[in-house]
């Protein structure tokens, strides 16, 4: 009871924000506004009957999140947004959806447009990438902790940074078991060398992977906020020092 009076009352206070974002107005006439919202803004809250087996994967997707009340739109995020903007698609991510549930391979022109689009997030630490302390890049590569949101969104605080969570995915060094979903890692530095190039591309990648992999499903590290850039240099010494255990 409590939970569904508090969720209506945020909805109400989101579709009160939308209206007076666009029609930008003074509080006082947000009342009569409701009455003519437009359709999105006032569907909140109301799921509307659907036939779920006629619709496209895309507007299922989209219903099911956005229109069924199943789901704490309103609810702010880390990153201070909100559970909607989270779940808001933006444009690289709308394009690989589509080619993936098409089953269809990506063109080099669409492939092209998502790097560009990448490309303009990534952004260098001033005086170059170095390598940080790869003790700490091994702690955070090490962590799955953060940004979750659902009905608690986690307290960051001294003690409770986010982490970086690459054994989610990836193989590193071999005291510890990694995930499969991404290549192994193990040797990185060893393997590749430290050339400023490569030290660029490992940095690029955890910045933004989508530079070379158009529609990867690594997460972007440094463009989404989760990581700063001097962790993202710690990261690179747990891949690059020799001393690194990654190296061993
Ligand atoms: C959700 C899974 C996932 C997570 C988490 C993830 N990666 Fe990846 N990563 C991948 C995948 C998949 C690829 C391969 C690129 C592709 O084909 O999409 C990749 C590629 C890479 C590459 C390029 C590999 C090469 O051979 O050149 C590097 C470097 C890398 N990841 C580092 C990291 C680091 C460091 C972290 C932690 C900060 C991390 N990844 C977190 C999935 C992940």
């Amino acid at each position: 009871m409590f939970k569904k009076t508090t969720l209506a009352a945020s909805l109400a206070v989101a579709s009160a924000l939308l209206l007076s974002t666009s029609v930008g107005m003074a509080s006082g006439t947000t009342r009569t506004e409701t009455a003519t919202a437009p359709a999105k803004a006032s569907a909140v809250g109301k799921p509307r009957a659907v036939n779920y087996a006629r619709m496209r994967p895309e507007a299922l997707a989209e219903h099911l999140i956005f229109n069924t009340d199943s789901y704490d739109l309103a609810q702010p995020t880390q990153e201070g947004t909100t559970g909607r903007d989270r779940l808001t698609q933006d444009e690289t991510q709308k394009i690989c959806s589509e080619l993936a549930y098409k089953r269809k391979d990506i063109d080099g022109k669409t492939a092209e447009k998502i790097q560009a689009l990448a490309e303009a997030t990534i952004k260098y630490p001033e005086g170059g990438i170095k390598l940080g302390d790869w003790k700490k890049g091994r702690e955070l590569a090490w962590s799955g902790f953060g940004f979750r949101t659902a009905h608690n969104p986690d307290r960051h605080g001294p003690g409770r940074e986010p982490g970086a969570n690459c054994y989610n995915c990836h193989q590193l060094a071999e005291d510890r078991m990694g995930g499969t979903l991404g290549p192994s890692l193990t040797g990185f530095g060893k393997l590749r060398g430290s050339s400023p190039e490569m030290l660029k591309y490992a940095y690029d990648v955890i910045y933004n992977p989508h530079v070379y992999f158009a529609c990867t499903s690594m997460p972007r590290m440094g463009a989404n906020g989760v990581m700063t850039q001097e962790q993202i240099q710690d990261v690179l010494a747990y891949l690059f020092d020799p001393a690194s255990p990654v190296n061993k």
